[in-house]
């Protein structure tokens, strides 16, 4: 077949509250790449933002994100009826939990710090540090099913959570509405991708910065975060090579994406003993897939959007403060550690990327960077009712009653 064929499918899209749609979409697909490109699914793009690709196994549709939202706040979701998606991802803080480190239904304890769900329908890697995964409901698996550490405790429980979807009529007809063309919609698969479309309708454009910049408004930036701006993308401080783009970050892909970008890099966090060494158990990054020398403490830049408001930061949650993470880890070329089991001059790691080479700011020009860095959060996605729990049980951000 020809490599780049493009075919035309029709799918039902449901009309249902937020998302958009009609009935029947039309939907270019690229079959190589296994992508729909164009469909009738109304993301409600902010300006200057790209179209992101849908996976072909799991297109988008408005009643699936309305699907989806219901169970990524349900704790029926959990093996102990206590936890749902929310309780590690809150929207009042971008949806990240505000702990170092997440902890499960169980409470098992996870190595790393919930990541923010912003605009993750571009990305085009997953997780801190897995290249491996390559869709949104592939990793959605992830905390449902996973055992170390368990997070919601779908295994060996499946069927008994199952169950409490499929006994529940408001479900049913969700189920229903979601994946229309099938007989037993209630089963794993369909709830990660449910969860999943939900999770890529939560995009986020429209920051002062994103005003500035893509929508006009000459003065939506104060002048310290213009200032700010500038230092953010000079080649001394080189911020944007890595937290590059209209998203922040480098591993992104969308409908004009040709051989998608997925990187990662060791930015000087740890350096123990001086051998250049991680903590182990889900520190060591990209080397825990590839036990390559070189890839020891390679993560994925995460996007910055909305980062004002997902400390503790990295992806052990190790960082208090954006302060912190501009002073003490980059500004200084990496991050000492002087004392205790980790003890070791981060700035001296045989695998630090060579971006990392640290520089001197002004009190004022750190000011300046704080404010920058804060204009990227938008505060109509923070209290955007279309994300919000449908159950009411978790808070909104204080400045969404304002
Ligand atoms: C126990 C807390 C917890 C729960 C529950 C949880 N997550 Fe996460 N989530 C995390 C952590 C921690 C990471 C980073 C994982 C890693 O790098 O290994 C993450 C990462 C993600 C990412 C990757 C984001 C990116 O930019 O790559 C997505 C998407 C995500 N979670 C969606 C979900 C969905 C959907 C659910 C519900 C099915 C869920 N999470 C449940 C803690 C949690
Ligand atoms: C060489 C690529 C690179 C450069 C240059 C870089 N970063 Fe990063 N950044 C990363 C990576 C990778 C991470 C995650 C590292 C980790 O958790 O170990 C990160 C993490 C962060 C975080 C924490 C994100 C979160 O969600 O916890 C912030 C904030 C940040 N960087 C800001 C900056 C600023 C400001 C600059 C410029 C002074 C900068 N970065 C330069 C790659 C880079």
């Amino acid at each position: 077949m020809n490599k780049n064929f493009y075919g035309i499918i029709l799918f039902a899209l449901g009309l249902v509250g937020c998302g958009g749609g009609s009935e029947e979409g039309i939907a270019t697909i690229n079959q190589s790449q296994a992508f729909v490109i164009h469909s009738n699914y109304d993301w409600k793009l902010p300006a200057g933002f790209p179209t992101p690709r849908q996976p072909l196994d799991n297109p988008m549709s408005a009643a699936k994100v309305e699907l989806g939202r219901f169970l990524f706040y349900d704790t029926r979701m959990s093996v102990n009826n206590t936890f749902s998606c929310a309780s590690c991802h809150e929207q009042r803080m971008a949806f990240t939990d505000g702990r170092k480190t997440a902890i499960g239904a169980t409470g098992e304890i996870h190595p790393r710090n919930s990541m923010s769900l912003v605009n993750t329908a571009y990305n085009s890697a997953f997780n801190w540090a897995n290249p491996m995964l390559k869709s949104l409901h592939q990793q959605a698996l992830i905390p449902m099913f996973g055992e170390f550490p368990v997070e919601l405790g779908w295994a060996n429980q499946e069927e008994k959570i199952l169950d409490n979807f499929r006994i529940d009529v408001l479900y049913q007809e969700r189920f229903a509405k979601a994946f229309p063309n099938e007989t037993h919609p209630i089963n794993s698969g369909n709830i990660s991708k449910a969860v999943a479309a939900f999770t890529a309708s939560l995009i986020s454009g429209n920051s002062p910065y994103d005003k500035q910049v893509y929508q006009n408004q000459k003065n939506a930036l104060s002048e310290s975060a213009k200032r700010g701006m500038e230092l953010f993308f000079s080649e001394t401080l080189e911020c944007f090579h890595c937290h590059g783009g209209f998203n922040f970050t480098q591993s992104s892909q969308h409908d004009k994406t040709i051989i998608p970008e997925i990187e990662f890099h060791n930015t000087g966090l740890y350096n123990i003993a001086g051998t250049g060494a991680y903590p182990d158990n889900g520190g060591r990054g990209l080397w825990e897939s590839t036990f390559k020398a070189e890839d020891m403490g390679r993560f994925r830049a995460p996007t910055l959007r909305n980062i004002e408001l997902t400390a503790p930061y990295m992806h052990d949650g190790s960082i208090a403060t954006l302060e912190e993470v501009l002073m003490d880890h980059y500004a200084r070329g990496g991050r000492m550690i002087a004392t205790g089991d980790y003890a070791g001059d981060g700035k001296l790691n045989p695998f630090k990327s060579e971006l990392i080479n640290g520089f001197r700011l002004s009190a004022s020009e750190k000011e300046d960077m704080i404010a920058f860095l804060k204009s990227l959060t938008d505060w109509e996605f923070i209290c955007d009712a279309c994300f919000k729990d449908p159950f009411g049980n978790i808070p909104d951000h204080q400045n969404c009653f304002k």
